[in-house]
């Protein structure tokens, strides 16, 4: 980052004051740790101008400024003392090697502790399976302490330094970082940053009047702020609650100065609090539960819900300047303390504002909404306009830094390409979303689909999908209501689409169960604490039996998992898969998406046939990328003739 030299002045200046005044809080552990604090300093007086720069950016108008970025340091220093030894060499590593996210060998997964394996120690028995697969980087579902019954799958948190009791204990995540480590597997977990839960210990004292903590929430007394701001607001659980804020009639019970009742800002469900970050003590114990969480073992943090933590009226309160700024001012907390840390931003907004939060000082990796959503969506259409049109103007992001792609996670999807882009290819993108949604529904005529709708909007008709991988992809209604014929068409869908994660550039992310093709899961709907959530429809408790059949190809989950696998393998064997440079081919067929991808001196090219009929692709396209020199490394075409249909076909 680069610093008006005038600030950089200040903050050296500020930084010679305030050192002599953490020095000496922490003497004692300065002196058993002599080592540590030289290691410690460096860092800091490398990163302190950029840190210093951000808190000052969203604090200087507070009157106890220094106070707070006094009691940060401290906050920071401590926590570097608790570092253990082996992540304090992880973090030399990774300086040495900042791009490690890069590398082909790279293959994400995601999953529920509970799910999954019932708890951590579950998990662990897991490891063997993680390493078939290929798994470098496990996100594991929040699994810290969250209220009982309805908790948002654990997105309300009501402490940071507790795993939720059924799942194990701190010490037992601990050590499962340590043995993901020695297997190659970084562990990625949640920073729920947006919100607490109203059990969280912050929300109990600023239920109970203390002003201190109520400072951490965003509480009115009345609904004229609240009113306010919701001109402004779109509605996230508009099934849940409308508008942004709930009504607690039972706050300040022990307060003598306020009344009682308050309305609280809930974006998300009524028990998930939203955080006030306009508070600086709200920032800095976040920071320290961050750095609690890297101390763990944690490698990768991901920020939930980042297009919301800071609010401001008139305006819509999403993917504000200043969220950036708090985000940044994260990550150099984390470059000072725990460097081997990185972020990676959940913001499932438009693609304007999905790039603006990644960059090598805020987050270093970030998912790709867009990508997944116009896969699905090149499904359905059989079209690959959206997507090309997409990866040619959207895909590329800084050189050091990397998407996450993937079809499927916990969530709904929703349709967040662009109306502009959508309409420079002539297509509504109002009208397109509604025909998207109907679709997989399985409401349109021809669909393959079996989604169900997520918080449908009475007031807006709008609404997002629920459903796995591979029911959205025709599996369900294939094996349930068709044929043959059918199940192998929806089966291609499932590894076409997977088959263009892992060669696009980036980290692909696969949300386990999918690699077995795992159906809706309708259960949930028996289950208060789930039924009103459609989202628990892809969220099912794993089936081990499911994955037994993986290794024989005459079952479905054979088929899927040996596909999946071989696509995984060639990802790995072939370095021109790492990194993020990608080409578009304009293949002059609108059902055949084509790609190229470069990397140290070579390159791939890849077809994608995204329909049910077999394409032709011209002889001329195939000389100008002389595929006929090349090797065919996956698709079962002849290139020459016609590609077969929702074939894919790569050549290196
Ligand atoms: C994120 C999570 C989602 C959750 C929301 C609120 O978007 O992915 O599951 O509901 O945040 O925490
Ligand atoms: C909204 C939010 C997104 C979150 C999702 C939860 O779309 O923008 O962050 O993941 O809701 O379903």
């Amino acid at each position: 980052m680069i610093l008006d030299p005038s600030l950089e002045r200040e903050a050296r200046k500020s930084l010679q004051r305030l050192l002599p005044r953490v020095e000496q809080t922490l003497k004692k552990e300065i002196s058993k740790d002599k080592q540590g604090w030289k290691q410690f300093n460096t860092r800091l007086q490398k990163n302190f101008p950029a840190l210093f720069h951000l808190y000052f950016e969203i604090y200087n108008n507070r009157y106890d400024f220094f106070y707070h970025l006094e009691d940060l340091l401290v906050s920071i220093a401590r926590s570097w003392f608790n570092r253990p030894i082996d992540l304090r060499e992880l973090d030399t590593t990774r300086e040495e090697n900042p791009l490690w996210f890069q590398s082909n060998q790279m293959l994400g997964g995601v999953c529920y502790v509970d799910l999954f394996a019932n708890d951590l120690e579950g998990v662990k028995s897991k490891i063997p399976y993680f390493k078939e697969l290929g798994l470098t980087y496990l996100h594991l579902m929040p699994l810290f302490k969250a209220p009982e019954g309805e908790n948002d799958g654990g997105y309300a948190v009501s402490s940071y330094r507790d795993v939720h009791p059924p799942l194990g204990t701190m010490e037992q995540l601990a050590s499962l970082a340590c043995e993901f480590r020695q297997a190659g597997i970084s562990l990625v977990v949640d920073l729920v940053f947006n919100h607490t839960s109203d059990e969280h210990l912050w929300a109990e004292r600023a239920k109970a009047g203390d002003e201190e903590y109520a400072d951490f929430y965003r509480i009115f007394p009345t609904r004229q702020l609240p009113d306010l701001y919701e001109q402004n607001l779109r509605e996230i659980f508009p099934e849940e609650h409308s508008g942004a804020f709930t009504f607690f009639s039972d706050l300040f019970s022990s307060s003598i100065s306020e009344g009682n009742g308050g309305w609280v800002w809930t974006t998300f469900h009524s028990y998930q609090w939203d955080l006030n970050y306009a508070n600086p003590a709200a920032f800095n114990r976040m920071a320290e539960e961050m750095l609690f969480l890297a101390n763990q073992g944690v490698e990768v943090i991901r920020l939930d819900a980042v297009a919301f933590i800071w609010k401001q009226i008139g305006t819509n309160c999403e993917n504000l300047p200043e969220a950036h700024v708090l985000i940044k001012a994260f990550n150099s907390v984390a470059r000072i303390a725990s460097p081997a840390l990185i972020f990676k931003s959940e913001a499932i907004v438009h693609p304007d504002d999905v790039v603006k939060y990644i960059s090598p000082e805020e987050a270093q990796i970030s998912y790709n909404p867009l990508l997944m959503a116009l896969l699905w969506n090149t499904l359905a259409t059989r079209k690959i306009d959206l997507l090309s049109q997409a990866l040619a103007t959207r895909f590329k992001i800084h050189p050091e830094t990397a998407w996450v792609n993937y079809v499927r996670v916990h969530d709904d999807i929703g349709w967040t390409f662009s109306d502009e882009d959508a309409a420079m290819l002539g297509i509504n993108g109002n009208d397109h979303r509604r025909f998207l949604n109907e679709f997989y529904r399985g409401r349109f005529n021809g669909s393959f689909s079996r989604g169900l709708p997520f918080q449908e909007n009475p007031a807006t008709g709008d609404c997002r999908i629920s459903g796995t991988c591979a029911s959205l992809a025709g599996l369900e209604k294939a094996l349930h209501e068709e044929g043959d014929k059918e199940v192998e068409l929806a089966i291609r869908r499932i590894l076409l689409i997977h088959g263009i994660i892992l060669t696009v550039g980036g980290i692909p992310l696969i949300y386990l169960g999918d690699e077995v093709g795992t159906l809706n899961d309708y259960t949930y709907r028996d289950d208060p604490a789930h039924e009103r959530d459609s989202r628990w429809v892809h969220r099912p408790r794993t089936d081990w039996e499911k994955y037994e059949k993986r290794n024989d190809v005459n079952t479905v989950e054979g088929r899927v998992f040996q596909g999946l696998k071989m696509l995984i393998d060639l990802r790995k064997q072939h370095s021109v898969f790492a990194g993020g440079e990608l080409e578009i081919i304009q293949t002059e067929n609108e059902h055949v998406l084509g790609f190229t991808r470069i990397h140290a001196g070579k390159r791939a090219v890849i077809f994608a046939n995204f329909s049910e009929q077999p394409q032709v692709i011209s002889k001329r396209i195939i000389e100008q990328y002389a595929v006929q020199n090349k090797e065919r490394l996956h698709g079962r075409s002849n290139i020459l003739q016609s590609l077969e249909p929702l074939d894919l076909m790569i050549f290196g």
